[in-house]
């Protein structure tokens, strides 16, 4: 089952995360990181530049592999998951820009760019550990419901509701690309770990039915129960509708040191 840690804060979680980020890039200099955009993840990011401005460490070798990017954005816009990650993530962390890959969101090559994608991934010797968000329709990375637990890297049409939560990064809900190239949840699948981060009231269903409900391709987050290796990071909020949210700390208190997360 996915280890639930319960948090007091978005700060707190991140720094859990990135000490986990920080010491897989101490053993492993070529580290291979699943990169998730959206407000989440940042304090994921932000306590890891923190650490590195603290304490640095070679990050010329880390590579990483965004989750999905929009559709017919064109090159450089702000909103484009390309410039997203290089803003929050490869210029704060000093990661180098060519190690760093998103999805193709160019249309003129929309048929061949998820396995384009796919085939890096697998050069790359696979993704060592994953950051998710999550949607309040469930999704994980883009996929939303309905989506294969076997899908690949593909084009997807974003929901209604996707495309309203997105539209605060836009000036009008109606310039949310409809579609996106996003890895699947087969991709996903194939990373060796998963952080899955969640704050906030709204992302309490969201959470209960990717831990605790039926795997479900109708709830994309239920992917996690098949994973052998998932944290799930969540303050109160988000894990207020967890049925065994006891369970989690109890176990979380009792266990050894040596397992880290
Ligand atoms: P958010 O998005 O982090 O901006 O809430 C999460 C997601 O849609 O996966």
């Amino acid at each position: 089952m996915a280890e639930v840690i319960v948090l007091d804060s978005e700060t707190a979680a991140g720094t859990l995360a990135a000490a986990s980020i920080r010491a897989l890039i101490a053993r492993k200099p070529d580290a291979v990181l699943g990169l998730a955009t959206g407000s989440t993840p940042l304090s994921v990011y932000a306590a890891l530049a923190a650490s590195l401005a603290e304490d640095p460490l070679d990050m010329s070798r880390v590579r990483g592999f965004a989750l999905d990017e929009y559709v017919g954005l064109p090159t450089g816009h702000p909103e484009s998951y390309r410039a997203v990650i290089t803003r929050d993530v490869v210029v704060p962390l000093g990661l180098d820009p060519a190690n760093i890959r998103t999805p193709n969101g160019d249309v003129a090559t929309l048929e061949t760019a998820g396995i384009d994608y796919e085939a890096a991934i697998f050069a790359a010797g696979g993704v060592d550990v994953q950051i998710l968000g999550i949607g309040q329709t469930g999704h994980v990375g883009f996929n939303e419901p309905g989506s294969s637990f076997a899908s690949i890297t593909r084009i997807k049409t974003l929901t209604e509701k996707t495309r309203v939560d997105n539209a605060r990064f836009f000036d009008s809900p109606d310039q949310v690309p409809i579609h996106c190239m996003t890895q699947g949840l087969g991709t996903i699948r194939r990373a060796r770990h998963l952080i899955l981060l969640a704050f906030g009231e709204e992302k309490a269903d969201a959470i209960a039915a990717a831990v605790e409900g039926p795997v479900s391709s109708s709830k994309p987050g239920s992917v996690i129960q098949l994973h052998p290796h998932v944290t799930v990071l969540v303050d109160e909020a988000a894990a207020s509708r967890l049925a065994n949210r006891d369970y989690y700390a109890y176990a979380y208190a009792h266990k050894y040191a040596w397992q880290g997360i």
